[in-house]
């Protein structure tokens, strides 16, 4: 509601003050457009590890980097240490029933989760830096939480594109040592969620590896070459230059049909490569 009047008063003073009256209507018609222009399209990050670190050097460099400049990701990172009660910021403990290894203690993710969806909800001003930012209105939150786990379901492109449509928060839950106590995915009702049939030493890579994938369904992110890279999944041989490559006094050619500029005939390559 204060996006909307914020964006009304911005439109309504810059056209009463500036404009011819033809030129008025035009500004008009383009404010229209963005105010009632459907956004679904951003994804905010909220990463609970105690190896915050862990993810600077990844999402500080190109495309990460610049959708995160563009405004269409964001990242918050809440560490579990720093809301433990116990004195010694101890976040895991022994499991009951006895077997080796520690597990991560349920209370402080549970508090983390829950004060970030209470503050996302509450928060104006994101809402109002968004708008100035992008045009467009933030739609209601929608509030995705994922736990990390080798046991969980696989995750897909399809998994990615779904999370993009259907949420704007997603929350990752990265578990360390043996795991995480079962109350937490109870209590949050998590999707568990496995990259691969192997074993981590913790769920900071698996979320990396998500937030890549569930990044580039974002429009903007990769701008026009996304539909191109995703039809490359099914063509998997590509080429650039030189079109002969000598190696120990072999030549390896690029295959004729990419080089004469056929595209019908190169449409019906790459649907066999
Ligand atoms: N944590 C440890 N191994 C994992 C995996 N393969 N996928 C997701 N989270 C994990």
């Amino acid at each position: 509601m204060v996006e909307q009047l914020l964006f009304k008063l911005c439109v309504v003073n810059s056209n009463l003050t500036q404009c011819t009256k033809p030129f008025l209507i035009k500004r008009r018609f383009l404010f229209c457009f963005f105010f009632f222009a459907p956004y679904n399209k951003d994804m905010h990050f909220h990463i609970i590890t105690i190896f915050p670190n862990l993810f600077d050097s990844y999402i500080s460099d190109s495309i990460i980097k610049r959708a995160q400049d563009s405004g269409v990701i964001q990242f918050s990172f809440y560490n579990p240490r720093d809301v433990t009660k116990n004195k010694h910021k101890k976040v895991d403990d022994i499991p009951y029933g006895g077997g080796p290894g520690m597990v991560m203690m349920a209370e402080p993710i549970i508090d983390i989760w829950e004060k970030i969806i209470k503050d996302r909800n509450d928060s104006v001003l994101d809402k109002i830096s968004f708008v100035l930012k992008t045009g467009h209105l933030k739609k209601k939150r929608k509030f995705k939480t994922i736990l990390l786990s080798p046991g969980g379901e696989k995750f897909t492109t399809e998994y990615a594109k779904t999370t993009v449509t259907e949420y704007t928060d997603t929350i990752f839950i990265c578990g360390r040592y043996e795991g995480i106590d079962s109350r937490v995915q109870q209590i949050t009702n998590a999707e568990l969620v496995s990259i691969g049939d192997y074993v981590l030493t913790g769920g900071e890579l698996a979320a990396m590896v998500m937030v890549d994938s569930i990044s580039r369904q974002i429009d903007g992110v990769l701008g026009n070459k996304g539909s191109l890279e995703e039809e490359r999944v099914s063509s998997h041989e590509m080429y650039t230059r030189p079109a002969e490559l000598k190696y120990r006094g072999k030549t390896y050619s690029v295959p004729e049909v990419l080089v004469n500029g056929n595209h019908a005939k190169i449409d019906e390559w790459r649907k066999n490569h």
